[in-house]
């Protein structure tokens, strides 16, 4: 099993007990290839043979910007228990908001196509022009009054509310990111929220690996992660 080719993978060599190992660099490069590379890509830029085949797009490891929002606390619970049993568990809490939630009994089909344009828009300005944007969209004022409060004014996922929030709202000035969606998922997304589109619609998330995977192969693969958005590493 996986389990003991980690257990052979991080011992190697050295005779010590698993559970004391610090995995090694070589070692997390291993786990790596064999467990996330066919979906993130061996640069962890997302693009992994197996990526053309879902939606939304694995995690784009390259993008420093995306992945300075998670907490390593955050990762760490998606890689062991999955992202939708991360979200779920919110749902249990009372927090929904850790989850996109469901706006189809507030808003018309025509309000949420409008601000999927609007998102798709924002992702193409890359930032700057965002407001220009904004203005000039008709679903500006359906967006402040439903979306602002978690995604930001300007669609930053900079709102006050969103400094508290793991998974963090989505940054829709993020291209990089965005690139990621296509618009019918777009639509899916805000129309059912996030657990009920990966649940009834079938859209891909992150599996869990907490059997493949010790707590300081988890950590380390955290640090591994990490450094595909670090130039010069
Ligand atoms: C079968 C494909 C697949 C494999 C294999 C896979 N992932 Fe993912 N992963 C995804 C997809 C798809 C997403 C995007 C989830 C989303 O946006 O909801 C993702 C997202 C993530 C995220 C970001 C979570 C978030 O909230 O956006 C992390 C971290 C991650 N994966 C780590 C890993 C690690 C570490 C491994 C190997 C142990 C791995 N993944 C293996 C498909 C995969
Ligand atoms: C209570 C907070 C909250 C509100 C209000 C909210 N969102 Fe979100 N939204 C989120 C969070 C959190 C995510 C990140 C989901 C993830 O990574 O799993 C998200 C993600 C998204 C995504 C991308 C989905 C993805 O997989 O990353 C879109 C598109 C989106 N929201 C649109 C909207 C629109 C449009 C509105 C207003 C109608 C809105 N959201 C209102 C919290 C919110």
């Amino acid at each position: 099993m996986l389990l003991g080719l980690l257990a052979c993978l991080s011992t190697a060599g050295a005779g010590v007990a698993r559970a004391e190992t610090t995995p090694t660099a070589e070692s997390l490069q291993k786990t790596y290839a064999a467990l996330c590379a066919t979906c993130h890509g061996e640069k962890g830029d997302g693009k992994g043979p197996a990526a053309p085949g879902l939606m939304p797009r694995p995690t784009d490891f390259t993008n420093a910007r995306f992945m300075a929002r998670f907490t390593d606390a955050y990762l760490a619970d998606v890689i062991r228990s999955g992202k939708l049993a991360v979200l779920r568990r919110g749902d249990s809490t009372g927090l929904s908001s850790n989850s996109m939630p469901a706006f189809e009994d507030v808003l018309s089909s025509n309000e949420i196509t409008a601000l999927a344009d609007m998102v798709e828009s924002l992702a193409e300005r890359g930032g700057s022009g965002g407001e220009a944007v904004m203005l000039s969209s008709g679903a500006m004022p359906v967006y402040r009054r439903f979306c602002a409060s978690c995604h930001g004014m300007l669609g930053g996922g900079d709102s006050p509310l969103a400094s508290g929030l793991q998974p963090p709202p989505t940054d829709f000035n993020d291209r990089q990111d965005m690139s990621r969606f296509s618009r019918r998922y777009l639509i899916d997304m805000v129309t059912h929220g996030k657990t009920a589109s990966i649940e009834r619609l079938g859209y891909a998330t992150m599996a869990p690996f907490g059997a493949q995977l010790d707590e300081a192969a988890v950590k380390g693969l955290i640090a591994f992660l990490r450094s595909f958005s670090k130039p010069g590493q």
